[in-house]
């Protein structure tokens, strides 16, 4: 099938890649001139494992095009699928403005009978107002037909979660449409969920606040064990152990950030109380989650009484692992706060710093080093569950810096490992803060 692909950010760019690796001709098309430009060469604008390889393969073997021009892209399509991003407005609600745009480029330049597929998230209805917004802006007497197929890949897996999905949801009320959206995938053999396209709006809005609110559950259980003595690892064990509940994302730390989570929480809440029936529970899971991005500092600041002029090692800035992605990483709020208060910080991270100097700017400073960052530092923040921290030579970050302190945010170093570092002060999230003493 000939498919084009408007959008290359990490869901536009994995899909296409991915489509092109099952057999399609894909286009994919981006305003972005240089990210295109950087894609012509075989190179990914984006850290995600996996996909360079594809991208430099399926590229090769004629299958996977780049381009500016929406016009070269769309001129032979029969799927176009739309994966521009849907940010967050000042209110809360989803910007549409991207999607709108993208709705009017491929309205000037259809010129055959195809289906449009909206993969971006989009809050419900939306579907059917782009339909009508390309209706409106149809420059060819062309047939259009709209499916929307909302993404449920994870940053950092995007390629295995594609490839791999746990399902497909198709929203189509015209079954030859669903029919040949499911023929485009049918090679994944992944299960398909057929519904009208605002429930599958709905299912991806829906999942991702239910993801968000499980996440909160364990922080404010956290936050409590912490108050009565238990220890939130086992807690979250034990109830994952439970089938109706499950053990995944049940990990205590300090929240959620990422380009997803925080807006579609927000913008569900949003339709919510614009239908008149807000959902409470969305207001306390965004709450639990803004305090609990601070909980590192409050600790700190408790441990030292001020934070003035202390040096902060902080391991970690993209949003999750295996991710260049700060959008919305709590390391944001962490600097902005540790430097508010006075505290110096040094920040190492395996791949986010490029994207990090962006958004933090020059108020902390950066190292190519875990142990560069831990010299000198009065405490350690642990703020990114990256692999290569659980493997960290954690007496070697101790003996260089001042003070033996680590704050681990994501729970992430073993007791074994720490028990062979001499004397530490351990403080992690929902469990009681630990003093390993070195034996004489
Ligand atoms: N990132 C994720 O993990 C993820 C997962 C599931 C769903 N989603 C949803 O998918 C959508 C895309 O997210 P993303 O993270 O890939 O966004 P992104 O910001 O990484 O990429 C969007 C791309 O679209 C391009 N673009 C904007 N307008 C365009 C136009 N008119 N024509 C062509 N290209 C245009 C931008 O230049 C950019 O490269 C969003 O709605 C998001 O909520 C994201």
């Amino acid at each position: 099938m000939r498919i084009a692909v408007l959008g290359t950010g990490y869901v536009g760019l994995s899909t296409g890649v991915c489509l092109a690796e099952i057999g399609h001709h894909v286009i994919c098309i981006d305003v972005d001139e240089r990210k295109i430009a950087t894609l012509k060469q075989g190179k990914s604008p984006i850290y995600e494992p996996g996909l360079e390889e594809l991208l430099i393969k399926n590229s090769s073997a004629g299958r996977l095009v780049f381009t500016a021009s929406h016009k070269y892209a769309l001129n032979e399509a029969d799927i176009i699928i739309i994966a521009v991003g849907t940010p967050q407005s000042d209110d809360g609600q989803a910007d549409l403005r991207y999607i709108e745009q993208a709705a009017k480029d491929l309205a000037e330049h259809i010129v055959r009978d195809s289906i449009v597929v909206i993969k971006s998230t989009v809050p419900v209805g939306t579907n059917d107002y782009i339909k009508q917004l390309i209706f409106a802006h149809l420059k060819n007497k062309v047939k259009f037909r709209m499916v929307s197929n909302p993404e449920f890949l994870r940053q950092g897996s995007a390629i295995q979660d594609t490839l791999k999905a746990d399902r497909i949801i198709i929203g189509c009320e015209e079954i030859e449409a669903s029919n040949i959206i499911q023929e485009m995938y049918r090679p994944l053999n992944v299960p398909f969920l057929l519904t009208d396209a605002r429930s599958a709006e709905m299912i991806k809005y829906a999942s991702n606040a239910f993801l968000a609110m499980k996440i909160s559950f364990i922080n404010g259980i956290a936050n409590l064990c912490e108050a009565v003595g238990a220890d939130v690892v086992d807690v979250a064990t034990g109830m994952g152990l439970d089938k109706r509940i499950g053990s995944a994302f049940l990990n205590a730390g300090i929240g959620y950030g990422g380009s997803c989570f925080p807006k579609d929480v927000k913008a569900l809440l949003h339709t919510s109380k614009e239908h008149g029936m807000p959902l409470s529970l969305l207001v306390e899971t965004i709450a639990i989650n803004e305090e609990q991005q601070e909980l590192l500092v409050k600790k700190a600041l408790n441990r030292f009484g001020t934070l003035t002029g202390k040096k902060i090692a902080m391991l970690g800035l993209s949003f999750k692992p295996e991710t260049d992605d700060m959008r919305e990483a709590p390391s944001i709020r962490i600097s902005r706060a540790l430097t508010a208060l006075g505290a110096e910080v040094t920040a190492y991270d395996p791949v986010a710093v490029t994207n990090a100097r962006q958004v933090i700017g020059d108020v902390i400073t950066y190292a190519d080093a875990p142990i560069k960052a831990a010299n000198g530092a009065d405490a350690l923040f642990i703020v990114t569950e990256w692999e290569e921290f659980r493997k960290l030579d954690v007496k070697a970050l101790l003996d260089v810096m001042k003070h033996r302190i680590i704050f681990d945010g994501r729970n992430c170093l073993a007791e074994e490992v720490l028990q062979e570092c001499g004397t530490i002060e351990y403080c992690s999230v929902g469990r009681p803060a630990v003093i390993f003493k070195k034996e004489e």
